[in-house]
């Protein structure tokens, strides 16, 4: 424990007034020859006594006084944490050695509160994310049950559409289930349990097989799709296919959801390129782009821009939270620009796999 400048004084105040007082007692008894001191030195050993006697007792004392205030402080502040009350600020300790203590306190304190509240905050999103979905839901589950009733009875009545009806309902089917493992796959999220399992792959064949697994997608919604992949055959990646290709999607999705219907052609660009030992894939649209004021939140949990709030496309925020968290997962990032009007572009970075690298740790994402 360090000593305070205050205790030091006190302590050669204790100490050194008595040796002062002895020190002249027994310089007075040596010069005497005649015993005539011997009175004024009994009287100067007994005042050092009583000094010594009064001073202890008195140090002792505040002693005592000094330690009990920050010891009570902190007594009640350990009260209020245990009742539940994570705002009672501890002040500043006025004591040297309790300063230490007081702000260790302070950081517990105010890392309880932290927790506490994100633990709150992932309550209540989860029971947004349930109550937008559980709504989402609803609207396919009344056109099927409709598109069901007209086949029942009758109202299909030629084979075309029956036909048609029937294609109806597997799409709708088809939302549904997107919904469903959106949901499921925010569990994973939220629990720290995303099912990873990581391989090697060559870097450029998974982005060819990306794109001709997203075309028919992006044809069916008369999207100009741009490709380019400058990454050599063998550069290897260490990935998670499905994860990484959930990542593509979403990113893709949002293209698509967010294009720009004034413009006569909607585009969608693919580049994937190396930089260094990064891998970065760039995916560009010409769509309704993001304003400055809100490009910072689209990677938080069910931010979504105001354009895509007031137009009814559907979503409900978590998309580009869950392509932040797998890129991290995957040791790289996603970086999203973006022009209101003229259109945005997500950048993917991952790093490549080298010979010399770790063998991916197939359950990486499983903590
Ligand atoms: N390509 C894009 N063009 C325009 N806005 C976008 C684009 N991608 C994302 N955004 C904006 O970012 C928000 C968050 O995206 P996301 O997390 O995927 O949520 P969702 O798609 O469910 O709305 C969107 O609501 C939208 O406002
Ligand atoms: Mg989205």
């Amino acid at each position: 424990m360090r000593v305070s400048r205050k205790n030091l004084l006190a302590i050669l105040g204790l100490v050194m007034v008595p040796l002062i007082l002895l020190s002249a007692a027994l310089i007075i008894m040596a010069k005497d020859r005649e015993g005539s001191a011997v009175a004024p030195c009994i009287f100067l050993i007994g005042l050092s006594v009583v000094e010594l006697l009064v001073g202890s007792l008195a140090l002792l004392r505040w002693q005592r006084d000094h330690l009990s205030r920050p010891f009570k402080q902190l007594q009640q502040a350990a009260g209020e944490i245990r009742d539940g009350n994570l705002d009672h600020e501890l002040d500043e300790a006025e004591e040297d050695e309790f300063r230490r203590l007081f702000e260790s306190f302070e950081e517990m304190r105010l890392r309880l509160k932290n927790s506490a509240e994100e633990q709150l905050r992932t309550e209540q999103d989860g029971k947004i994310l349930l109550a937008n979905i559980s709504h989402d839901l609803k609207t396919p589950i009344t056109a099927i049950k409709g598109y069901v009733e007209g086949l029942r009875d009758g109202v299909a009545s030629t084979p075309e559409k029956q036909a048609r009806y029937l294609s109806t309902i597997y799409s709708k089917a088809e939302e549904m289930e997107k919904l469903v493992d959106q949901l499921y796959f925010y569990t994973l999220v939220e629990s720290g349990r995303i099912p990873y399992h990581f391989i090697r792959i060559p870097a450029h064949a998974y982005f060819s097989d990306c794109r001709w697994e997203l075309k028919e997608e992006l044809d069916a919604q008369d999207m100009v799709t741009r490709y380019e992949n400058r990454v050599p055959e063998d550069v290897m990646i260490a990935v998670d296919p499905e994860q990484l290709h959930r990542v593509v999607s979403n990113v893709v999705s949002n293209a698509v959801k967010y294009r720009d219907r004034s413009k006569e052609k909607n585009m969608i660009g693919f580049r994937i390129y190396m930089e260094g030992k990064t891998i970065v894939t760039e995916i560009e649209d010409n769509g309704v782009g993001i304003a400055p004021e809100d490009l910072p939140h689209v990677f938080d949990r069910f931010y979504r821009a105001d354009t895509a709030r007031s137009a009814s496309t559907g979503g409900n925020g978590i998309g580009l939270s869950i392509v932040q968290k797998i890129m991290e997962d995957h040791g790289g990032r996603a970086v999203l620009t973006s022009v209101k009007g003229e259109g945005s572009c997500m950048r993917l970075e991952l790093p490549v796999y080298e010979e010399n690298d770790n063998e991916p740790d197939t359950d990486r994402g499983r903590r």
